[in-house]
This record gives structure tokens, C-alpha cells and sequence, in this order.
């Protein structure tokens, strides 16, 4: 663990979103992974980068604009202002940066790098005549289509025959499969690794990576009648918002050298081959050191199919935000899919963990700790005590919670901290703090028991801190924890499990409910 200035950072990145439409809770899953997960190395005390931004070149995000007969310039900018970013502010998304395709940082760094492929021998002219599908932006083989159709979008595909530049995408199969046989976690889960690798060798051809037909898109350095390939283009983004390619002495070069390689590039399953064929490669073509880790996460379903706007199976994330709160959206759907599994929303599901686990389990916990030391204890946290049971409960919940969030494995982290909970309702309802404040012979005993609790509920506040930001930094200050231990954000995971920390005297509050009954709120 490191935090030092000149220590490189630990650096992840979401995809970049499309803005032909507004996001749906399928994008929200992946950010809020990403927030999650660099919310949690942050509280390692590790230098974090996390990036997120959006894909903007293109066909497909050029016939949205001309459908709303707008420039795909102001049809851009109006959807990432209007609907991204205010759609990751509404979800507590740290991001360190957001990136757009059209920005001059990364269009520049783009044909900076292209430029250097082409000299380095790399590129060559060809034609491509094949089909194409518009809503994956990808050109697509025989084999990819089920009656014509592309079988993501089940939408006709388009018959190219195009001039290109091709990228010699084939020449760098033997170095990605030795690649990815040397380092196993560079691409996670296996199942992803494994259809990867069955990809490569099954042969893979080259690429073409520009288009004639249409000038929406960066222009080839080379030859301004054609525009980069939109996942060209997009790919690079990763490395173009750190600085790639900069002098090393400069801003940028330094902010690469500290980045770069990115630690984890969170996709969906279906942009898995971008991401750990083609992306590596072109790395490779440019000797740019390849990313630590892909890692493909599975699909929100609906109705057993991926969700998306395409096929009016979109949810906004806001539809379930108005009703269970927003971080009860950021702790569901890592807490109930596997991270790397295909799982199905139903409100069912998410309403009865909302009560048994957040309301009743969690939320009930810390308010019925507050209420007795209000009564008990005139609101003033009792003196330090400690019970071996909890302590080493504790201790045990943290180096698995930190395992398994540091290897995305969301659901097997914070199911250990919701475990831990469990454990200390257990305590209390055992020793029954409530029978025994009914005799002053036991204050002794009964100012023990609400210290353990207590400690084992600032454990847990600081553990769900990067689930769920808000709801924490409220019980934070319930517990008068921020007036004596500072910031909630500030404290550190590897010392979450030692015991007695918050301190004797320190002034609880009542604040709001944490988890409110769903039937209060859906009036
Ligand atoms: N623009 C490209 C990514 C370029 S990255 C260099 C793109 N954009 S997207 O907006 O279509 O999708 C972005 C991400 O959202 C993908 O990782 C995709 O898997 C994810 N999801 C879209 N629908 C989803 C679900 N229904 N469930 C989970 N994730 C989903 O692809």
C-alpha cells in the first residue's frame, strides 16, 4: 500500500458511453462498480485515479443528431450536460475526470498515436466490404448474424464496400495469447479469459479502423477524407485523458507516468473482445505497456434479455432512486448479482432486501443504539470496553471484505460486512441491553454493551462508506464519530478492525431515519 506522490496511482475507467440516449440503469451498474471499487482503495490510502466519460463520434450518435435535426456537436453537448453528468452527480460518482470523444486533448493524442502506427508500419490501405452493424459500431463477420440481423440488436446489418485503412490487428494474436497465458488475471473473470483466448485462436483479421462515408469523427492524420473508426477512436480514450503520449517532462507525461498502465478497465460482457483483443494490440503496436486488468461484467436483464433503450427496456436510474433512495440503488445490484454473472432486476427482490437487510438489519441496528444511548447514557458514548467475540469477528470481516472488493467481488465483500451486522444484532439481542438498564446494579455491564455496539457499528459505517456514501457520513454524525475522528471518507481500511476507537464521550445525535419504510416514501 502506497500513498506517495511519486508512487503510480491506482487507476480505473469505466467504458465511455454512447450519447445517442440518456443513461439507464445498465450504465449505472458499471459506474457505480467503479465508484465503488475506487471508493474502497481510496479508503486503502492508495492514490486513486478513476475516469468515466462518454463516446461521442460516430454513425450511430450521428443519426440520433440528424433525427433531432441538430450538429452531432450540439446534440453532444446537450446530453452530456442535461442527462450524464447530472446522472452521475444524482448517484454520488467520485470521478476524478470525465473524458469527451471531442475534446481536443483526446483528438489530438489520437492522431498523434495513429500517426505513429502508420510510420511504425502498422497500417495499410485495403477495402472492406462486409456487414456492419450501426448499433454496436462494429463490422461485423457472417457468422455474427442470425438471418441478416445482428444478433445483439436484432436489427438488419448494412453492406459496406469501403476504401480503408486497416489496422494488422492478426499480427499480434501469438503475443496476446502468450499475454494472456502469463498473466491469467489481466483478464477476469476466467469465463471472459477463456472466451477470449478460444477467440484468438480461433484467427482474427485485421481491422479496418477508418470510414469514408460519413465525416462525423476524427480525421485520419494522413488522409482527411476519412475519420478514425468511432472504437478506435474511443479505446484510446483511456490512455489519451492521462496524458498519452506526452514529453515526460510535461503535465501530461507526468500524469501518464503515474497512471498508466490503467489498474482495471470495468466493461459489459458484450465490449470484452474491444477491450482485451483489438485495445491490447494496438497498445502493443505502439510499445505502450498493456492494461493490468479487463474485467467483463455481466447484463442487467429484463425479461430474461439485456436491458436496454434500443429494445424500450430502459430503466432510468431515477425510477428507482425516487423510490428506494440512492444508496439503496448503489448497494443492490452489487449486493444481489454476481459481478461477472447476468442477473434479472425485479422490484420484488430489491424491495424485500431493501427491508430485511438495509432497513431492518442495518438501519434498525444504529438507530436503536442511538436511542439507548440517548437514554441510558445521556447520549454520550460510555467508557471503552471490548468483547473477544465481536473483536475477532471483526477482524476476520475485514481482510475478507478487502479480498474480495480488491478482486471484484462485490457480492462476497459486502455480504462479510452485512454478515458482521448480522452478528452484532445477534449481541444485542442476546444481551438484552434494554433488560438491563431496568436494574442500576448492571450500568456497568450495560455501558459495555453499548460500547461494543457502538464500536462494531463505527466498523461498519466505515466499511459501507463506499456502498453508501450518504447514508454513512449521516450515521458518521450520528454517532458524533466526525466531530472526534474527522472526516468518515478519511478512514482507513486497514485500521477499521482496531478496536476502541471511538473515543468515550463523544456526543450522539438523532438524525433521520437511515433506511425510511418503502410505503412512507411511494406517496
Ligand atoms: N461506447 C461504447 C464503449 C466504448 S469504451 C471505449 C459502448 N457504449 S454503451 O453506452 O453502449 O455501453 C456502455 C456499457 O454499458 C457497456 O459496458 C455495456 O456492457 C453496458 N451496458 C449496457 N447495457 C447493459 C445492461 N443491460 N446491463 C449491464 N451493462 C450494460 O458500448
Amino acid at each position: 500500500m502506497s500513498s506517495g506522490s511519486d508512487s503510480k496511482a491506482f487507476y480505473l475507467t469505466t467504458p465511455i458511453y454512447y450519447v445517442n440516449d440518456a443513461p439507464h440503469i445498465g450504465h449505472a451498474y458499471t459506474t457505480v462498480a467503479g465508484d465503488v471499487l475506487t471508493r474502497w482503495h481510496r479508503q486503502r490510502g492508495e492514490d486513486v485515479w478513476f475516469l468515466t466519460g462518454t463516446d461521442e463520434h460516430g454513425e450511430k450518435v450521428l443519426n440520433t443528431a440528424n433525427e433531432n435535426n441538430v450538429s452531432p456537436q450540439e446534440w453532444c453537448d446537450k446530453l452530456v450536460e442535461d442527462k450524464w453528468k447530472p446522472n452521475w452527480r444524482a448517484l454520488n460518482i467520485a470521478n476524478d475526470d470525465f473524458i469527451r470523444t471531442t475534446e481536443p486533448r483526446h483528438m489530438e493524442r489520437v492522431q498523434k498515436f495513429m500517426q505513429l502506427l502508420k510510420d511504425n508500419g502498422h497500417i495499410y490501405a485495403g477495402k472492406f466490404e462486409g456487414p456492419y452493424c450501426v448499433g454496436c459500431e462494429e463490422f461485423k463477420l457472417p457468422g455474427d448474424l442470425d438471418d441478416g440481423k445482428c444478433k445483439v440488436h436484432g436489427k438488419p446489418v448494412k453492406m459496406l464496400s469501403e476504401d480503408n485503412w486497416f489496422f494488422k490487428l492478426s499480427a499480434f494474436i501469438p503475443q496476446l495469447l502468450k499475454h494472456y497465458k502469463e498473466n491469467p488475471e489481466a483478464c477476469q473473470p476466467e469465463s471472459a479469459r477463456n472466451e477470449v483466448v478460444a477467440f484468438l485462436e480461433g484467427g482474427v483479421r485485421d481491422l479496418s479502423i477508418s470510414r469514408s462515408t460519413f465525416d462525423w469523427g476524427i480525421p485520419v492524420p494522413w488522409d482527411t477524407d476519412q475519420v478514425i473508426y468511432v472504437w478506435f477512436d474511443a479505446l484510446l480514450n483511456y490512455a489519451t485523458a492521462v496524458g498519452l503520449g506526452d514529453d515526460p517532462t510535461s503535465e501530461g507525461g507526468k500524469k501518464f507516468a503515474k497512471t498508466w498502465p490503467a489498474d482495471v478497465h470495468l466493461v459489459g460482457k458484450d465490449i470484452l473482445r474491444f477491450h482485451a483483443v483489438i485495445w491490447p494490440a494496438m497498445l502493443m503496436a505502439a510499445g505502450v505497456p498493456v492494461p493490468r486488468k479487463v474485467f467483463a461484467h455481466g447484463w442487467l436483464l429484463v425479461g430474461g434479455e439485456k436491458m436496454s433503450k434500443s429494445k424500450l427496456t430502459g430503466i432510468a436510474p431515477s425510477e428507482i432512486t425516487d423510490h428506494f433512495g440512492v444508496d439503496a440503488f448503489r448497494y443492490y445490484f452489487l449486493r444481489a448479482i454476481p459481478f461477472g454473472s447476468d442477473g434479472s432486476f425485479s422490484w420484488e427482490d430489491m424491495s424485500a432486501r431493501y427491508t430485511s437487510e438495509l432497513a431492518n438489519d442495518f438501519g434498525n441496528l444504529a438507530s436503536r443504539l442511538i436511542a439507548m444511548i440517548e437514554k441510558y447514557c445521556d447520549g454520550a458514548i460510555p467508557g471503552v470496553a471490548q468483547d473477544e467475540g465481536l473483536t475477532t469477528a471483526l477482524a476476520a470481516t475485514v481482510k475478507k471484505a478487502d479480498e474480495a472488493i480488491c478482486a471484484l467481488d462485490f457480492q462476497g465483500g459486502i455480504g462479510a460486512i452485512m454478515e458482521y451486522c448480522k452478528k452484532v444484532n445477534g449481541y444485542v439481542t442476546e444481551k438484552e441491553p434494554w433488560a438491563m438498564a431496568k436494574d442500576p446494579a448492571n450500568t456497568a455491564e450495560l455501558n459495555k454493551v453499548l460500547y461494543n455496539t457502538a464500536e462494531s457499528v463505527r466498523a461498519l459505517a466505515v466499511l459501507l462508506h463506499p456502498v453508501m456514501p450518504e447514508t454513512t457520513q449521516k450515521l458518521w454524525k450520528a454517532l458524533g464519530a466526525e466531530a472526534t475522528m474527522g472526516d468518515i471518507a478519511h478512514q482507513k481500511i486497514s485500521s477499521v478492525a482496531t478496536w476502541g476507537q471511538l473515543p468515550a464521550g463523544s456526543r450522539v445525535t438523532k438524525g433521520a431515519v437511515l433506511f425510511p419504510r418503502l410505503e412512507e416514501k411511494s406517496e
